[in-house]
């Protein structure tokens, strides 16, 4: 019984306790507090992109020390890790979207935005070209921007490899408005299969869904793909449930190669289950508007071309560099051997220039373009840019204080004193150690309520699959949602398409 009773307080407790956290955490996003206005005197610090890195960066920076001005043409910050669940509605697109308005107004000193495209950096100049491409235009909308200071952030596009088609007919998943469109496009395929007189031949290419590449996007989303059609689709439209089908086309021998052995064939066999077709060794190599043409080696090394038809087609094939970062590369000689984006030193410098930084999916640091190492670089930039101000400060009085020395020198001791002192932290601070990634596992969600997940513990790595990992997937990425306003909005979606499923309607 006194068990019983500890047990009780405890929840009591948490839940009390959890729900005095929900309350701070909203009262706080409603209430910021005033802000002062950037002393113009200080460097002019410009950071481009609203993504992974630059808002880890922003989370962190004393925007106090600079002229912070961030420039994108997304004005919200995107959490991509639940971006598959948007196709199919699982997660509402806005319930992953944290408006940066509110990221800077949350901080101490004013933060600019502008929403633009950076289309040209000059690094002799110290100038950034900046376009509005939104629907409405004001009668400035290309003008450009000083930087002292430089991060660019501006992640990746998606990666096509010229392949003729794929472009004009394929849907990607990097956007919001991806996910829109692929939510529109199944439901679109499914009422126009179930049209008067379609013939069985056009009923079975609109309803074969399609996904090439077999990295976590094109799992992710073909697993919730399937889910949809399972729990819901089936359900409302019972005439096309022998007809649907999933295939993913991967050209290397397996998916999800940055994942254990173990892992990867419990992914394959899960997706057999689902009944999910995997075409590995299968490399598109021609799209039109109906049919995906791709080339097959087979077990025995031999070439063959299979042509597919198809309803929806969803293209994730990794990344490609953005012109602006291509543009970039091609001003600095010291760049001229790098391909997959801005090559970077250990402290996030892009090489061969002087003030500029990168971080995330455009820079070249060594590590995989995920959201993880985005955000360690930002935070990493942020934690050297705390610093630098700091130490810029105290140089400035010892820098005061030698002159005092030198007019009032009856005040020697004291000044000596402090000088030591202040040179003392100067060289605490500069003592900042390089960038270090450290990684803390990768997971995927594979459909049917289960996930797979490679996570570091201990030194070691510890790989499992299945329910239990998936309520680990959720219960991670729910910590990691950007504000307390996102963690209650997915959960309430989550709770949502569970007790009412997600919705059929095509918007
Ligand atoms: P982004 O987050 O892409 O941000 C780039 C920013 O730059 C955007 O705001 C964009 O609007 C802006 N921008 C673009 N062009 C310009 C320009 N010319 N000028 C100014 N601004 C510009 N990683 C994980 O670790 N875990 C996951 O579970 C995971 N899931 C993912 C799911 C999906 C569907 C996708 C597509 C990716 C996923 N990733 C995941 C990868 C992760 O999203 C990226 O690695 C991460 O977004 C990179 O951060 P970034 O800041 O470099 O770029
Ligand atoms: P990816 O680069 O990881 O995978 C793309 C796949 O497409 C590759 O396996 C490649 O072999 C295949 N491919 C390329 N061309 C092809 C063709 N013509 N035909 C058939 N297959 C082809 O790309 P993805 O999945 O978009 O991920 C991008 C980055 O984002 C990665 O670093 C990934 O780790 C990260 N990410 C992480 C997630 C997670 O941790 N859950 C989820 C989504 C992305």
């Amino acid at each position: 019984f006194r068990y019983f009773t500890y047990l009780w307080r405890f929840t009591y407790l948490s839940v009390i306790g959890g729900s005095a956290y929900l309350a701070y955490g909203v009262w706080e996003l409603r209430h910021p507090e005033e802000q002062f206005e950037p002393d113009p005197s200080k460097k002019n610090l410009v950071i481009l992109g609203t993504g992974w890195g630059a808002v880890s960066l922003l989370k962190k920076l004393d925007t106090e020390n600079y002229n912070v001005i961030v420039i994108s043409p997304r004005n919200y910050f995107l959490f991509t890790p639940l971006l598959p669940s948007c196709t199919t509605g699982t997660v509402e697109h806005r319930s992953i979207m944290e408006p940066i308005r509110s990221i800077t107004r949350h901080k101490r000193a004013a933060v600019k935005f502008y929403e633009a495209e950076a289309t040209k950096i000059d690094p002799e100049r110290k100038t950034v070209r900046i376009d509005d491409n939104s629907d409405v235009k004001g009668a400035s909308n290309n003008t450009e921007v000083s930087y002292d200071m430089l991060v660019v952030s501006v992640g990746a596009e998606n990666a096509t490899f010229g392949i003729p088609g794929v472009k004009e007919h394929s849907c990607f998943l990097k956007e919001i408005g991806d996910a829109q469109q692929i939510r529109k496009k199944i439901m679109d395929c499914v009422e126009t299969a179930t049209f008067k007189d379609q013939s069985p031949e056009e009923v079975e290419r609109l309803l074969h869904m399609v996904v090439v590449g077999g990295g976590p996007t094109g799992v992710e989303f073909a697993g919730e793909l399937q889910d949809f059609f399972d729990q819901d689709i089936k359900k409302w439209v019972p005439e096309i449930s022998d007809k649907f089908k999933v295939t993913l086309i991967e050209a290397l021998p397996n998916v999800l190669p940055m994942f254990s052995k173990q892992l990867i064939d419990y992914t394959e066999s899960t997706f057999k289950e689902e009944k999910i077709t995997i075409k590995t060794k299968t490399a598109v190599k021609k799209v039109t508007d109906k049919t995906v043409e791709a080339e097959a080696t087979g077990p025995d090394g031999k070439k063959s071309i299979e042509v597919m038809p198809y309803g929806l087609l969803v293209w994730a094939t990794g990344n490609a560099v953005r012109p602006v970062v291509k543009d970039l590369m091609s001003q600095i000689p010291a760049q001229k051997d790098s391909r997959r984006g801005l090559a970077v030193n250990e402290y996030l410098v892009v090489q061969g220039t002087k003030d500029i930084w990168a971080t995330g999916d455009c820079a070249v640091a060594g590590y995989a373009p995920t959201a993880q190492v985005a955000s360690q670089e930002g935070a990493f930039l942020a934690r050297l840019f705390n610093t630098m101000a700091k130490s810029e400060a105290i140089e400035h009085k010892i820098h005061d204080l030698s002159t005092s020395l030198n007019l009032k020198p009856g005040n020697s001791g004291e000044v000596a004193v402090e000088i030591e002192s202040h040179e003392k932290k100067l060289r605490r601070i500069k003592d900042l150690k390089p960038f270090h990634y450290t990684h803390q596992g990768s997971l995927a969600y594979i459909g049917s309520e289960r996930a797979v997940a490679d996570v570091s513990w201990l030194n070691g790595n510890f790989a499992t699959g299945g329910g239990l990992t998936y309520l680990f997937w959720r219960s991670a990425y729910l910590s990691m949602c950007f504000s307390t306003r996102n963690r209650v909005l997915v959960v309430l979606d989550w709770l949502k398409s569970k007790a009412f499923g997600r919705d059929v309607s095509r918007e």
